[in-house]
């Protein structure tokens, strides 16, 4: 009787030590849906070592609090699951990462294809503004890095503002704001661009779009749908320039940018200190050219221009 329970007790323990091999083995499996003899993960590396994303120019900004969120990958990931915003990051990576994919993919979390799902795609408030919510579908991913971390000073008593340094302006990475025409100086209004009101995942539609790409460079093909395959649509992109190569000279000119293309510390009438913010805003930071927000580009280089003259 004795013997016949231990054996039945030693038949279950190894009914349950098969059962969690087998469950073992499972899990094991479901590693090659993405790891496996296919380019899915390799693919993607090729593109992303070529962009600065994968390059890491500037991670090593990471071990600042200020600059952590965006600057470092694993900071940034640590900032979306606290729900905080760049701003509100309160120390440093001592260990920051690029841009890689565990950064934008929520990789090895149930280690299933399921964690190929962005970390976030919530709407972004736009933190250098009040009340200004970035909501472009999955372009949201990309709005909380590439948002200004300020907006231009209100002009003192008699209508002045000052350049407190030379890396004056909105900082790097505007385009979130460019594209709903936030971010200017001066008295131009600005509004959402069609691009980003008609294209619903924006950045994404752009610079990854249908083949997954991963240089992060802009693609012609999103442009297809609704125009040809070029960017330079009815030569806007060359208007553009050429009003930046305008506003640039006549800043020079009045010594509010060195030969160099860096701000001039001073203090200036608030119209030509709107005309310096508007052109590093544009040339130096959006990088588009004018086709985020074509309308407030153009109106935000003209209204430099005329202040200058
Ligand atoms: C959703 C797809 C996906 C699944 C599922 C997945 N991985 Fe990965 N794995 C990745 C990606 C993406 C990387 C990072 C590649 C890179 O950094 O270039 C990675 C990297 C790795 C690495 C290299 C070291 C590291 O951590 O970067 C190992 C080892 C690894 N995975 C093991 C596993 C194992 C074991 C499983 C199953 C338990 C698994 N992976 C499931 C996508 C996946
Ligand atoms: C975690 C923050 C973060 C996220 C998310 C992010 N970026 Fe970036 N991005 C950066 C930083 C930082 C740089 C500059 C990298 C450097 O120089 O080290 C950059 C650079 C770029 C560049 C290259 C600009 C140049 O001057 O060559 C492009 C294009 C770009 N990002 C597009 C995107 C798009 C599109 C998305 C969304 C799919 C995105 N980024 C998501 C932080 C981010
Ligand atoms: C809100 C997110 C954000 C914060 C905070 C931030 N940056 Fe950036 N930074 C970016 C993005 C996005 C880019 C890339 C912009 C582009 O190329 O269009 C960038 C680019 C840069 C670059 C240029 C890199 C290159 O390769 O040209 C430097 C330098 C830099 N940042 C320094 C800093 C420093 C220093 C701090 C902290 C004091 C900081 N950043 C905070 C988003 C941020
Ligand atoms: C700056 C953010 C960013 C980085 C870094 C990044 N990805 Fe992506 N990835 C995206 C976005 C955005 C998409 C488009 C998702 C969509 O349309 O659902 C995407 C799509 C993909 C897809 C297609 C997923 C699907 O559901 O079809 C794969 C696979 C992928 N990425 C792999 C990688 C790998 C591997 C790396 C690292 C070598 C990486 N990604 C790095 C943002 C990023
Ligand atoms: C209508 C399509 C479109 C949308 C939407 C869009 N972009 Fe762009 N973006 C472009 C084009 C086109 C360029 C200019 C490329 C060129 O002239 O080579 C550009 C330029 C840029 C640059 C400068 C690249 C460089 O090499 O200096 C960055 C960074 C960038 N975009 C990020 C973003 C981010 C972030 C978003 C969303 C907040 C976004 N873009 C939305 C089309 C788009
Ligand atoms: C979903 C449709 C859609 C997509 C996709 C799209 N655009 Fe547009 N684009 C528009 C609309 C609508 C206008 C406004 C046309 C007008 O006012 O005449 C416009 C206007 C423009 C203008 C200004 C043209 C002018 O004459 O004022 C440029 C430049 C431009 N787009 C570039 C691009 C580029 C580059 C891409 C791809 C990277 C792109 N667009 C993708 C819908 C789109």
């Amino acid at each position: 009787m004795q013997t016949r329970v231990r054996l039945m007790a030693l038949v279950f323990t190894l009914v349950v030590l098969l059962a969690g091999t087998a469950s073992v083995i499972a899990q094991d499996i479901s590693c090659t849906v993405c790891h496996d003899d296919t380019t899915l993960i390799t693919g993607k590396q090729t593109g992303l070592s070529e962009a600065v994303h994968g390059t890491g120019e500037a991670y090593v900004r990471g071990t600042s609090a200020g600059c952590a969120g965006c600057h470092s990958g694993g900071a940034f990931s640590a900032m979306v699951a606290q729900g905080l915003r760049p701003d509100q990051v309160e120390a440093g990576d001592p260990n920051p990462t690029r841009q890689d994919c565990r950064t934008c993919h929520a990789i090895h979390t149930t280690n299933t294809e399921a964690d190929w799902a962005l970390e976030t795609t919530a709407p972004v408030n736009l933190y250098a503004f009040e009340n200004v919510i970035y909501d472009g579908g999955k372009g949201n991913l990309c709005a909380n890095c590439h948002q200004p971390r300020r907006a231009i000073d209100a002009a003192d008593p008699n209508d002045n503002i000052a350049v407190t340094s030379t890396h004056w302006g909105p900082h790097h990475g505007p385009q979130s704001a460019m594209l709903l025409g936030v971010g200017g100086a001066g008295d131009v209004a600005g509004k959402p661009s069609f691009h980003s009101r008609m294209i619903a995942d924006t950045c994404v539609a752009c610079h990854i779009g249908p083949d997954m790409k991963h240089t992060f460079e802009a693609i012609t093909s999103g442009c297809a749908e609704c125009h040809g395959e070029d960017f330079d649509i009815d030569g806007k992109q060359a208007e553009v320039e050429a009003l930046i190569v305008q506003l640039g000279d006549l800043l020079k000119a009045k010594g509010l940018l060195d030969e160099a293309g860096h701000p001039v510390v001073g203090i200036y009438p608030a119209a030509q200190a709107s005309a310096l913010w508007n052109y590093i805003f544009i040339s130096i930071e959006d990088g588009s050219l004018g086709v985020h927000n074509p309308p407030y580009t153009k109106a935000l280089l003209e209204a430099g221009i005329a202040a200058l003259q």
